[in-house]
Parts: C-alpha cells; structure tokens; sequence
C-alpha cells in the first residue's frame, strides 16, 4: 500500500530544478525535468554521490561528482551499463503539492530504450 509523503509545493521545484529531500529513513532527490516531477534515490549508481546536488539538463541529471548524465526517462547513463541504473518512486502533484511515495521502485518511464533489462 502506497505511503505518500508531502517533499515540496510545486512552486518550490521549477523546471531544471533539484531538492534534497528526506522520507523515513533515506534521502531522494526530486527533481523537475520540464515540467515532469521525478524522485529518484539520491545516492549516484556510479559512485554514490548525492545526486541532489547535481543539476537537470534536457532530459538527464548531472551527478555533481563526476559529471556523468543520468537519464531521467530510462535511468541509465550509458545503455552499455544497464547494471548502472536510477531507482525511481512515485512522485504525483496535487493541488499545487507534490508528494512521493518510496515504499518502493517503479520502472522509469520509457523500458524501450537499448540496454534497459528489468
Ligand atoms: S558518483 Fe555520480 S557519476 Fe560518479
């Protein structure tokens, strides 16, 4: 069963922006890439840097430790390392308010892409 938690008001998460955001035990980041909200963990595939730091470019978040782009549609950085993956949760808009619920991954938004293996 979904546990959702109030992270920000939508306002507070403008296109390109990112927040570090803490729910239960673990820290997420929230980010809005244009216009379409995702949580993600924040602790970086690659190296576990705080991807909450980072910033959104087109359609990727920048890890602010080396640099690499995580795509915010497939969840890799590169398909020929699909074990490199994002984990995303639920993250929904309402009335303004955006909540998440990260009681457990969901599947990124496109699957289709090469290199993604569920
Ligand atoms: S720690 Fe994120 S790219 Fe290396």
């Amino acid at each position: 069963m979904p546990q959702w938690t109030y992270i920000c008001d939508a306002a507070d998460l403008p296109p390109g922006a990112v927040l570090r955001v803490r729910i239960a035990d673990g820290w997420y980041a929230a980010c809005n890439r244009g216009g379409t909200f995702h949580v993600v963990d924040n602790r970086c595939p690659h190296a576990d840097g705080s991807l909450a730091r980072g910033r959104v470019e087109g359609n990727c978040l920048i890890c602010p430790v080396h640099g690499w782009p995580w795509d915010l549609r497939t969840g890799l950085t590169d398909p020929s390392l699909p074990h490199m993956r994002l984990r995303f949760f639920r993250c929904e808009a309402r009335d303004g308010r955006l909540y998440a619920d990260v009681t457990q991954p969901i599947l990124p938004e496109d699957v289709t892409l090469p290199g993604f293996a569920p």
